[in-house]
């Protein structure tokens, strides 16, 4: 998940030779290292494509850079005047070498392991291209979806499109797996998420499907609480990736039985590692015991994690599978 690099050593070393983040992701050579690096050291079952949900923005034109200690910083887009700047046909060359990348990260990983690609879902990504940036209390998106519903459409509407075909692009170059990071998901009232976070999401989820009906395609919306239900039920998805507050036993009981759940450990029990990081892990794989489970976090590895704490809990989750 996002930042999960930042507490390996090996990657803070890499991302200080590279000139900036974004130069980062769109180096191939140097990407393809990044999602190796936690592949060598905790032999996980699947490798996330390193990139960011940030690069469809700049795939559409816009304006990209994160600044240190501040977070990502976009050309934001204002109003209804700002769309026709936005073109992926015109600008998607920028983002092309992530493509390279993923032919890359497929070649050097052995045939067991599961490369899994992934974008920022639409609402989410519309966030920070409306705002410039992240954002705390979401006034500017969410004011232009309650004032012109119209014009906000279509720009859900645009980065649906570039999703797809991003998605697709990374399914053509050898993922296996597609993630939809909705981190935003859960600021929403329950009508705008129906509409700004489960028809695109389905949109995605047919379009995809249609063309590459084996992909397995996993949601996170994360924050969206009871809306969890309908988000399963209405999106089509296959997998849905539950963050650090869902208790897995609702989950387990309410979600479709077809569908499999991914998570949730709290990233904060992984700092504190030791007996207690391995009872949580152990009460989450209990509570899944009747279902399809993919073992993860609720949320991304922090920074301060130490490394040797993410060691004993892959080997331990690895040592249930053995049972
Ligand atoms: O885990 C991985 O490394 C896989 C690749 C990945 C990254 N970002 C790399 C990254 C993934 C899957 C993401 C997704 C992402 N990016 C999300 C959704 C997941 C989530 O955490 O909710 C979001 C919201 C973003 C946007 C983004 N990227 C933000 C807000 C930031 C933090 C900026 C800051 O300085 O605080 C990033 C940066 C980022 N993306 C880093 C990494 C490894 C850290 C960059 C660094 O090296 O400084």
């Amino acid at each position: 998940m996002r930042q999960a690099g930042r507490y390996l050593p090996e990657y803070r070393a890499l991302r200080e030779k590279a000139d900036g983040f974004m130069k980062l992701c769109l180096n191939s050579k140097l990407s393809c290292e990044v999602t190796l690096q936690p592949v060598s050291r905790f032999n996980p079952d699947a490798a996330i494509l390193f990139s960011d949900i940030l690069i469809v923005p700049y795939g559409l034109g816009v304006g990209v850079d994160f600044i240190e200690g501040k977070g990502p910083i976009l050309d934001a887009v204002n109003d209804k005047s700002d769309l026709v700047r936005l073109n992926y046909q015109v600008n998607k060359n920028r983002i092309e070498s992530t493509y390279d990348t993923v032919r890359l990260c497929r070649e050097k990983l052995s045939a067991d392991k599961v490369l899994i690609g992934f974008a920022g879902s639409p609402w989410t990504v519309a966030t920070y291209m409306v705002e410039g940036g992240s954002s705390k209390n979401y006034v500017k998106v969410k004011s232009w979806a309650y004032k012109d519903r119209a014009s906000f459409s279509a720009l859900i509407d645009i980065i649906v499109d570039a999703t797809i075909q991003h998605l697709t692009a990374q399914i053509e170059s050898g993922a296996e797996v597609i993630k939809l990071f909705d981190s935003w998901a859960g600021v929403l009232s329950p009508k705008e998420f129906y509409e700004w976070v489960i028809l695109p999401t389905k949109e995605i989820c047919e379009q995809i499907k249609a063309k590459h009906p084996l992909v397995k395609i996993i949601g996170f919306p994360r924050g969206a609480g009871p809306n969890y239900i309908d988000y399963v039920n209405k999106t089509n998805i296959d997998a849905v990736a539950t963050d650090t507050s869902v208790c897995p036993y609702w989950s387990a009981k309410s979600f479709d039985e077809e569908v499999i759940i991914q998570g949730n450990l709290d990233p904060v029990s992984l700092i504190v590692g030791g007996d207690a990081m391995l009872r949580e892990a152990s009460s989450i794989i209990k509570a899944m015991e009747s279902r399809p489970h993919i073992f993860n976090l609720g949320h991304g590895v922090l920074p301060e994690t130490p490394p040797e704490n993410v060691e004993r809990l892959a080997a331990y989750i690895h040592s249930i599978d053995k049972r």
